[in-house]
């Protein structure tokens, strides 16, 4: 940080009472009973949730910049003019829905899930907020677990490439640009572990799991320059991760260099008491502030509690000091000091521009990942009329999926007019939101399209399943559809891999959508008629059944590797073991060959280049997005069968064959070893230019 604004900062801490260094500690919620004193006594260092609180009090609809300023009004009236900073859950976009994140990793494509963030930033900036609580980087293996629509799936390079380039979306060259805002990586950390999927359980992750899977996408956060960071709500290995003092400093700042401010999740410094590791509100603030946690989210207990505790001598005055200064040290970045106003008459250019939209657009189309195209059936071509049917025909809100507080139904246009505005000329298409009608008129048309899945609510915070079938009644739906015969497509929204083995097994072509955003009826379209053609990865592996989770592609190989007939081997006895879909799968319109595999060398002296040529073989344009995985054979501690370590994607056209070149850096083998340390060992290993997790051309080197 430069030498003025450290200065500047602690010119600032010198002035301040006990008092006012404890009220940049505390984030409140606003409403419109929020006492003006507070924030005019300079208690309140941050709000969340500013825009709507005074809906109804006079502000014009552009008014959430407005609202904003009114209480930074307050907040200035303050003996020290210190800034408030407003935040938000600004997780994939403001008032332009991008596809929830789970979806964005689906595309392979960090850099536009980084152009999402940017606009995501330009629109809520222009509605007063500087900060959001995203990304969102937990690690999910259990799809059970709501939240893990929000995340980037299973696998830590993927994730952490996206984190990285998320990150500079939302923060820019220069934080203190009006248009940019602070970041804040959560759930620090391991939050997707919660036993059994349910939401805010604890749970065990051994540390070099938690250090070579869990933790890389947070360092790629804090290396990118994330200005905060949340703690999770979970028991990690008996410790709340927001009292974690290894953890948060030892490890967050102590290895990784962080000087940004770390905030609470919403009352978890409070919930520490019910945790059973504080006995009260002061027990609860002391551990999290001598766990290196800076600002209390909405609990009170930081406000109500650390004067009395300084008094008591219970926690120091340097490390009130430090989390003071680490609040100021954000807001002086993000340019409030300089600019604590935001210019109301930047909504009308800033949100909802045609740009957004069609990046939107994009983002939806490269992130629906095709499952199966029995006898290229789609793209829907050649037909005189179609039938599409299921709850989803009308859906507009129904498209955003979790977290979408500023979406808004009537920007969506309505999934079955985007169809009809999509498909080809010619093409009658009938419409059935109930299976009654669509059995009724299944008769009469030449292919159906079911539209499926689940609503919003059923994923995202705490909204957890036991079965990760389809919700009811859509598999009979399925079934009775089947039987009627008309060649069939599922298109699948949801926020989670479900488990559609059977639907997988009857309908003649699957494309799952997500939950797709503002443009993700339009996006269908264009690839269910072929305008376009789907080029969608899964970031996750998708199950045969609920009782296959924890199912992922980096696991161990164990002493009796998975085989479905051998007696000991690792099995299930009424189903088989591998997955229904593997990890970094997805079809395309047409098909790709892999052939002539190379190694610049057997030997890994600092690096290796690895290339393969893939051939598109079919009759249509495609992209393929090609994978490099590696198998470290022998290690001091067992190592994954194998672990994503890059991708690429090219379009090729029919018949064009191109040469895929990976460059492989022995850092990127190094990992947690049995002595703790971090490096790599000397040996040998696998290498694998990949379509999937499952397939490619394999290669061997040794380091
Ligand atoms: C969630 C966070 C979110 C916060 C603020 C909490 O319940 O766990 O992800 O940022 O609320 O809305």
């Amino acid at each position: 940080m430069p030498q003025s604004a450290e200065n500047f900062i602690n010119q600032l801490l010198n002035q301040m009472t006990t008092e006012e260094k404890i009220g940049q500690l505390n984030q409140f919620s606003a409403s419109a009973d929020l006492s003006p004193d507070l924030l005019r006594q300079g208690k309140i260092g941050s709000l969340i949730n500013a825009s709507g609180a005074l809906t109804g009090q006079g502000f014009s609809d552009s008014g959430n910049a407005e609202i904003s300023n009114h209480f930074q009004k307050l907040a200035l009236e303050s003996r020290l003019k210190i800034p408030l900073i407003f935040g938000r859950d600004v997780i994939h976009g403001f008032r332009t829905v991008f596809p929830i994140p789970l979806a964005q990793a689906a595309a392979f494509d960090p850099d536009l899930a980084g152009e999402a963030a940017s606009v995501a930033a330009r629109e809520a900036t222009a509605s007063g907020i500087q900060w959001t609580f995203a990304p969102m980087l937990d690690i999910a293996r259990d799809p059970r677990w709501g939240r893990v629509a929000e995340g980037n799936g299973e696998d830590p390079f993927l994730c952490s490439q996206i984190a990285a380039a998320v990150v500079k979306g939302f923060q820019g060259e220069d934080l203190s640009a009006p248009d940019k805002m602070v970041a804040c990586a959560k759930h620090y950390v391991g939050y997707g572990s919660a036993e059994g999927g349910r939401d805010y359980e604890g749970g065990e992750i051994s540390e070099p799991t938690l250090r070579d899977v869990y933790l890389p996408p947070f360092r790629a956060a804090i290396e990118a320059g994330s200005g905060t960071v949340m703690s999770a709500f979970i028991d990690l290995n008996g410790i709340p991760a927001t009292a974690d003092r290894r953890l948060l400093t030892n490890v967050l700042r102590g290895e990784w260099g962080f000087d940004g401010f770390i905030v609470s999740d919403w009352e978890s410094i409070k919930e520490l008491i019910p945790h059973g590791i504080a006995e009260d509100e002061a027990d609860a603030a002391q551990l999290a502030l001598h766990a290196g946690l800076d600002m209390d989210m909405v609990s009170g207990v930081f406000l109500n509690t650390l004067g009395k505790s300084l008094t008591d001598g219970k926690i120091s005055r340097e490390e009130l000091d430090e989390a003071a200064l680490r609040v100021l040290r954000i807001k002086h970045r993000a340019g409030l000091f300089d600019h604590p106003y935001t210019d109301a008459g930047r909504a009308t250019p800033d949100i909802l521009a045609p740009q957004a939209r069609t990046l939107a657009r994009k983002l939806a189309r490269e992130s629906m990942v095709l499952l199966k195209n029995e006898n290229n059936l789609l793209p829907l071509q050649g037909f005189r009329r179609i039938l599409v049917a299921g709850s989803f025909i009308h859906a507009r809100a129904e498209l955003f999926g979790t977290w979408t507080p500023d979406g808004r139904a009537e920007d969506v246009t309505p999934l079955d007019e985007a169809l009809r505005e999509t498909a080809p000329n010619g093409m009658e298409l009938w419409f059935a939101d109930t299976p009654d009608l669509a059995l009724h008129l299944a008769h009469q048309v030449d292919a159906v399209v079911l539209l499926i899945g689940e609503h919003p609510s059923r994923s995202g915070e705490n909204a957890n399943v036991s079965d990760l079938g389809l919700p009811p009644g859509q598999s009979e739906f399925v079934d009775a559809m089947k039987e009627i015969g008309k060649p069939m497509t599922l298109v699948i929204f949801a926020g989670r891999p479900l488990a559609i083995t059977r639907q997988l097994s009857q309908a003649d072509a699957v494309l799952y959508a997500w939950h797709p955003g503002i443009e993700g009826a339009a996006a269908l379209g264009e690839l269910l008629f072929g305008h376009e053609a789907p080029s969608g990865r899964l970031p996750i592996t998708f199950p045969r059944a609920t009782g296959q989770v924890p199912i992922y592609y980096n696991q161990k190989n164990s002493g009796r590797p998975v085989h479905p007939e051998g007696q000991f081997k690792t099995r299930y006895i009424d189903l088989l073991p591998s997955p229904l879909l593997p990890f970094g799968f997805g079809l395309a319109y047409t098909q790709f060959e892999y052939g002539n595999l190379k190694l610049s060398s057997d030997v890994m002296r600092g690096s290796l280049e690895i290339s393969a040529g893939v051939t598109n073989v079919g009759a249509r344009v495609g992209v393929e997005t090609v994978q490099l995985y590696v198998r470290d054979l022998v290690g001091s501690l067992t190592r994954p069968i194998r672990e994503l370590k890059g991708f690429q994607s090219l379009t090729l056209q029919p018949g064009e064959t191109r040469r895929v070149t990976f460059v492989l850096r022995e850092e990127q083998l190094a990992f947690t070893r049995a002595d703790g340390t971090f490096g790599t060992e000397p040996g040998n290993f696998h290498v694998w230019v990949a379509p999937d997790s499952q397939r490619g051309l394999r290669g061997e080197f040794c380091l």
